[in-house]
């Protein structure tokens, strides 16, 4: 079918206004995701390792996500292009922290996500290298998670916040969730992570972090209730436990893991909050609310989203990926600079941030290359 049409170029399709055929779109819009790639590139440090180090719009988190994403590109696509860059920021960012000396190990911050996106960011890197080197570390980062499994507080589950002991949130044990699912698919006869990963769903599923309109808010009331504490459902909330669960099911070939998933994700596609005239939008007040750390947060549920389409037969959620690719690159994109994309994919391009443009290479990722 491809090769029957090789007149079909990225402008046309991106002229057409009904779905169609996912094929032909990843095909043909290699070269959007590639260039998004390389604008991310262009905020790439090689002294730090970081992503964008000087700017008061980046924080640590952000490059360990522009990592996962990277390496997931290349292993996708094939291409070795940052190859050396990506192993340059292990090599640099393994270090304890200067600002987190009681830390020590790999990736160890105040926060147990902290260490969740660059865990999963080495399991991308194993899977790039094969280098056994990468599997070790996510391996000791998980052992560093489990370490604050708390079950003196709503009866299991990770604590957020390090320094204080506290907060049972979601994105933590979404992390994990995933982390250990992984971890069990990359190593052959492991039983250890996946009864990991299946204590934290057993856990997560229960704890009330999901609301009754079927949304994951941010946590639990530090409290003895530890309720759901209804803070905002930000997207990145609904989306990493969407690959946890994706993975769970790989690792089982029980079909219940994906009807949670998709669960969570028509919640999400039904949200008048969380989905705007079809883009996809965070649920901040304003911009400023949301910067910087929520900038990165639209790409990760979109990223995670298209491998939960990939999981199933229907394809529910290629023709909105697609559909908010489109919208980004029409509306959210710099054209003069070329290919650096604003925090709001219904546009106008606002600034150059890491988080926003590692959120669009997600998405376009997860529109195209799945
Ligand atoms: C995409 O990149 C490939 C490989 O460099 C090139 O051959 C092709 O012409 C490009 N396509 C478009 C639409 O720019
Ligand atoms: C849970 O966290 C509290 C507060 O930091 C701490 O006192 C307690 O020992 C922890 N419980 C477990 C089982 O780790
Ligand atoms: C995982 O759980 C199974 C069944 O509950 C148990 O037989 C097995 O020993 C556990 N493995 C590890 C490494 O804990
Ligand atoms: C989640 O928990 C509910 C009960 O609260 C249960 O009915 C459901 O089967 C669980 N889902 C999964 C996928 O484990
Ligand atoms: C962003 O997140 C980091 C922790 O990952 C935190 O230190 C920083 O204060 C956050 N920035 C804002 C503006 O909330
Ligand atoms: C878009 O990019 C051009 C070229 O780098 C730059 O001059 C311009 O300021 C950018 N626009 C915005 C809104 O930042």
């Amino acid at each position: 079918m491809l090769s029957q049409l090789p007149w079909l170029t990225t402008c046309c399709l991106l002229l057409l206004s009904t779905p169609i055929s996912g094929a032909l779109i990843r095909r043909d819009n290699l070269n959007t995701t590639r260039a998004a790639v390389d604008a991310m590139m262009t905020l790439y440090d090689p002294t730090t390792g970081l992503w964008d180090p000087s700017s008061n719009g980046s924080s640590w988190w952000q490059s360990g996500v522009a990592l996962w994403i990277l390496a997931d590109y290349m292993v996708r696509t094939g291409s070795r292009a940052y190859l050396v860059q990506a192993e340059n920021t292990v090599a640099i960012q393994r270090a304890p922290l200067s600002w987190w000396p009681e830390g020590g190990g790999d990736f160890r911050a105040d926060s147990t996500d902290d260490t969740g996106w660059w865990a999963l960011a080495m399991t991308s890197m194993y899977q790039l290298t094969g280098d056994d080197m990468y599997l070790a570390i996510a391996r000791e980062d998980e052992a560093y998670m489990y370490a604050y499994w708390n079950t003196t507080t709503c009866g299991g589950g990770l604590i957020w916040n390090i320094p204080a002991g506290t907060y049972h949130n979601a994105i933590s044990n979404e992390l994990y969730l995933q982390l250990t699912a992984r971890l069990h698919n990359l190593i052959p006869g492991d039983t250890l992570y996946l009864n990991r990963s299946l204590q934290e769903w057993s856990w997560f599923n229960r704890s009330g972090m999901v609301n009754a309109q079927g949304l994951v808010n941010d946590g639990l009331t530090d409290n003895a209730a530890c309720v759901n504490n209804g803070m905002p459902t930000w997207t990145y909330n609904q989306g990493v436990v969407l690959g946890g669960l994706v993975e769970l099911h790989a690792a089982t070939g029980d079909g219940t893991y994906l009807s949670a998933a998709r669960r969570i994700a028509d919640a999400v596609l039904a949200s008048a909050s969380l989905v705007q005239g079809g883009v996809l939008t965070e649920p901040c007040a304003s911009e400023e609310e949301c910067e910087p750390n929520g900038t990165a947060f639209k790409g990760i549920f979109a990223k995670e989203l298209g491998r939960l389409d990939a999981a199933l037969a229907d394809r529910p959620y290629a023709a909105f990926l697609e559909g908010n690719a489109r919208a980004a690159h029409a509306n959210a994109r710099n054209a003069s600079a070329g290919n650096y994309y604003g925090f709001r994919w219904q546009g106008p391009f606002d600034r150059v941030t890491v988080g926003s443009q590692e959120a669009a290479v997600g998405l376009l990722m997860a529109a195209y290359l799945e």
